[in-house]
């Protein structure tokens, strides 16, 4: 080894002893007679100091070493004197005098400090990943996502399952965004698709009798990025056979609850909360509520049917919905242009029409349209929202789901914006009882909500000839902080039920059996009943870390534009590998 200790070993119980350590040079003081050397590795930082009476040799190499050179140094650990305790660093009591230097690597001038006091954009450090990689933050991260990955390994291994690897070359699977493919060279013409999830594998795996497993998976979709999202993600992936919807619920909250146990050592009170699909839209709008503060939509549209708010009252009398929400004590806490431009902005982003806002005075109605509620329609709202004075009232009218989105939306943005919760926390709950399809009104068909192996909610079977969009499937997703967290459901182990699901899904038998039809030929030689599901790795560890960057927890990510910065990835290739692979790139008349 080429050290004794790592950067952040040493202590004051280590006083006069001979130590080596290496590392990179974070920052360096040159103070005439002594040279300081903060040196760093991913342990932490020790100061080195280099002394004119101790070797003028070293001194002078000391002064020429600058940001980010990986050096080695042996020398003697010394109490550095009250007045010079760092109390931040936790080596700040000691310092290692240097007897000798070895220049392990000079370093280039770095494009950037890691440590320095602002961070160039993001496009740069993702170009020098290896540098961004050195900053305390991003090391932090990954450690927790090997924390978290460890917890899930020992939690599963405990409990009998099987970690079962699943091909990365596949074919298609229906998790619905555009494939990744990969030609072959041998089959003309042909591609392997890279899998969106391990989903019809793992399900193979029930049929083969392997009835616990799991897997930390890659998973490629090439789908819009978003802040929470990448093109290559990785899944805790689990599959189960001969259990029940409760029994899948109860492991997974076992695992969140390793996981928590393991990062921040608190226990979670088990069973997390569950709450129906219906209940959560009705409630918060949205089918991944933050649940780290209250601030519930109200509906009022009873209460204003008959009110002179023409808005309101047309908006009833089609078959909309007026809801609403009382931000407590917020009633001059947002001026009217704040109201009228930001916050309708906000909600116009998700299609509502406008914004109706009141303040609570006197237990009654203020703003500029309450002159069109009477006295009663102004008590009982105000009754009805449980509003006291200094609330504010903020309401959209129109139809379910454009009052459920924009509700949501400013519903986020309250709570991010009024502080109404600790950003630290988290609060995790099952959403159950999903639809299990939805009406695709464009092209005037259902869509699977979740994929189309869920089975159907035992007492919706009926439903499924008279009234699809009202059956419930046995899928449930774990939301934390707002985030989809996990996603996952009972399977359909009867082909003949999966016939009728690819049937109201308007998918035909030939299609079915071109696409799976290696599934629905397993399912036809002794399927056990199953289910599964799989959390989103990577949004785990964001919610863990605290951040909402997606790209801070994953060492190599890519960009919004599904580049590797660093690699230049992707890239063009020679014309004699093309031809191998019998492709002809034609691009875009630009
Ligand atoms: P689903 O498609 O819902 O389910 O994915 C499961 C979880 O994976 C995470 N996730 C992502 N994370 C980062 N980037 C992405 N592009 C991305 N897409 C999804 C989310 C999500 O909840 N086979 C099913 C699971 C099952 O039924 O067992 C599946 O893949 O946290
Ligand atoms: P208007 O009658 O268009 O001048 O609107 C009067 C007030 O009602 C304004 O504050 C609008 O933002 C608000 N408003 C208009 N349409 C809606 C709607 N669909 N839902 C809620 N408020 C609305």
């Amino acid at each position: 080894m080429l050290r004794t200790h790592t950067c952040g070993d040493l202590r004051a119980d280590h006083l006069d002893q001979s130590v080596a350590i290496c590392g990179w040079v974070d920052k360096y003081r040159d103070h005439g007679g002594v040279v300081f050397v903060d040196l760093r590795d991913r342990y932490g930082i020790t100061q080195v100091s280099f002394k004119l009476d101790n070797a003028s040799e070293i001194q002078q190499q000391a002064q020429e070493l600058r940001h980010e050179d990986v050096i080695q140094v042996t020398g003697t650990v010394l109490h550095r004197g009250e007045g010079n305790i760092n109390p931040k660093l936790d080596t700040g009591e000691i310092e290692v005098l240097a007897k000798a230097l070895t220049i392990l690597n000079k370093s280039r001038t770095p494009p950037f400090e890691p440590n320095g006091e602002s961070l160039p954009n993001e496009e740069l450090r993702l170009q020098y990943r290896f540098i961004d990689l050195r900053r305390r933050e991003l090391q932090e991260n990954l450690r927790l996502r090997h924390q978290i990955c460890k917890a899930t390994r020992e939690y599963f291994n405990e409990q009998e399952f099987l970690e079962i690897e699943t091909p990365i070359l596949g074919r298609s699977t229906p998790e619905g965004a555009r494939d990744y493919l990969v030609p072959s060279r041998v089959h003309e013409g042909a591609f392997y698709a890279l899998p969106q999830s391990p989903q019809l594998f793992k399900q193979i795996l029930m049929v083969a009798g392997y009835d616990r497993y799991y897997q930390i998976a890659r998973c490629f979709r090439d789908e819009d990025l978003r802040a929470d999202r990448q093109p290559e993600f990785s899944q805790i992936d689990i599959e189960m056979a001969f259990i029940e919807l409760d029994d899948m619920l109860g492991i997974i909250d076992g695992l969140v609850a390793a996981m928590v146990k393991e990062v921040r050592g608190e226990d979670v009170t088990l069973p997390l909360p569950r709450y129906t699909h219906a209940e959560v839209m009705e409630k918060y709008g949205s089918d991944k509520p933050d649940l780290r503060f209250d601030l519930p939509i109200v509906e009022i549209s009873d209460l204003v049917a008959d009110s002179d708010f023409g808005v309101f009252k047309n908006t009833v009398g089609s078959g909309g919905h007026v809801r609403g929400l009382c931000v407590k004590g917020a009633a001059d806490k947002y001026s009217r242009r704040i109201l009228d431009n930001d916050l309708k902005g906000l909600v116009g982003e998700y299609g509502a029409k406008g914004l109706a806002y009141f303040k609570v005075v006197g237990g009654k109605l203020e703003s500029s349209i309450a002159k069109f509620f009477n006295d009663e329609q102004q008590t009982a709202i105000v009754e009805r929202m449980q509003g006291e004075d200094g609330d504010l009232l903020v309401y959209i009218a129109d139809n379910w789901k454009v009052s459920c989105a924009a509700l949501a939306a400013l519903r986020n943005f309250l709570g991010k914006d009024l502080e109404l919760y600790d950003p630290k926390s988290m609060q995790t709950c099952w959403i159950v009882d999903f639809p299990l399809v939805t009406r695709n009104e464009e092209e005037n068909r259902w869509d699977a909500e979740h994929h189309m192996f869920c089975s159907i909610h035992p007492d919706d079977v009926e439903l499924m000839q008279t009234d699809p969009g009202k059956v419930r499937a046995q899928s449930y997703d774990l939301v934390c902080n707002g985030y989809e967290a996990a996603s996952g459901s009972i399977r359909i182990h009867d082909p003949a039920v999966q016939q009728q699901v690819f049937d109201l899904l308007n998918i035909d038998p030939e299609e079915a059996e071109r696409r799976f039809g290696f599934l629905l030929e397993a399912l036809r030689y002794g399927a056990p009943p199953h289910g599964g599901i799989a959390l989103g790795l990577d949004r785990w560890v964001m919610l863990f870390a605290g951040s909402d960057n997606i790209r801070d927890v994953i060492a190599f990510p890519k960009t919004q534009r599904a580049s590797d910065l660093m690699l230049g990835a992707p890239n063009e290739v020679d014309a004699r590998q093309l031809k191998d692979l019998h492709i002809k790139v034609e691009l875009p008349e630009s």
